[in-house]
């Protein structure tokens, strides 16, 4: 089942058009990767779907609806929930509080708390402390882990290992695989094209605004141009 899709999506800033058509979709279950140089246009569509940024024409369907015009907030509502760039904590609150926020409208329960902490050990030890002053790794793994409060259907992830050690990318992408083996469909935005192919089931590679290539995961790793232009080989 697609659970989205994304029709001839077109966004603008201004005078400027930085999305310019793109079209995919993910299946229920899947991870699909978007792979892309820097402007390629890939935050956008991420905020387009979360619906940050209204897009100028093309439709965004997530369980079969167009949420293209929805507001952000009734769309985290449905299950559809992004995890920016940049992480974005409450850094003057406590680790736990921040992850009381991602439980959004529901009131987080013990058990919420907990299924978090088995996933990310580190954010149980430091629950009492203050996000701010956690390191760059912890502060992912804590967005992630308010992202998942609300139990979502779907995670955007945008660039979720940029600025991490070597020893921590590999463990937040451990954890993404680990999130979608237990249910929860993904849609990453990635410059490390080759973590990312390594998880992912299919990617799209966006090239200034269109989709140039796309294919399974395996096919572009196969592929000479995904090689040279992407995975540094
Ligand atoms: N607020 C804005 N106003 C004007 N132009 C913008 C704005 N945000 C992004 N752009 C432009 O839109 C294009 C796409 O940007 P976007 O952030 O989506 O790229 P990206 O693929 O996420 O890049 P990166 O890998 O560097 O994060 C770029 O040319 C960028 O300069
Ligand atoms: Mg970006």
């Amino acid at each position: 089942m697609k659970l989205l899709k994304v029709t001839d999506l077109h966004v603008s800033y201004g005078a400027i058009t930085a999305v310019k058509g793109v079209s995919f979709h993910v299946n229920e279950g899947e991870i699909v990767t978007l792979i892309g140089a820097n402007g390629a246009g890939k935050t956008t569509v991420m905020h387009a779907i979360s619906g940050l940024l209204k897009p100028a024409s093309g439709t965004i369907e997530f369980l079969k609806k167009n949420i293209s015009t929805t507001a952000p907030h009734k769309i985290i509502a449905q299950g559809l929930v992004q995890v920016p760039e940049g992480r974005r904590i409450f850094a003057k609150m406590t680790v736990k509080e921040n992850l009381s926020m991602g439980a959004y409208l529901k009131k987080a329960k013990a058990n919420d708390y907990q299924e978090i902490y088995s996933l990310f050990p580190r954010l149980h030890e430091r629950r009492r402390q203050l996000a701010g002053t956690l390191s760059g790794g912890e502060q992912q793994m804590l967005a992630i882990g308010r992202a998942l409060m609300s139990k979502p259907k779907m995670l955007l992830l945008d660039e979720p290992s940029m600025g991490l050690a070597p020893i921590l990318v590999k463990e937040i992408f451990r954890i993404i695989k680990e999130c979608n083996n237990a249910g929860v469909t993904i849609l990453l935005v990635e410059q490390n094209a080759n973590m990312a192919l390594s998880i992912a089931d299919r990617a799209y590679v966006l090239e200034t605004g269109l989709v140039a290539l796309e294919g399974s995961a395996e096919d572009l790793i196969a592929n000479d141009d995904v090689k040279k232009a992407y995975l540094g080989a």
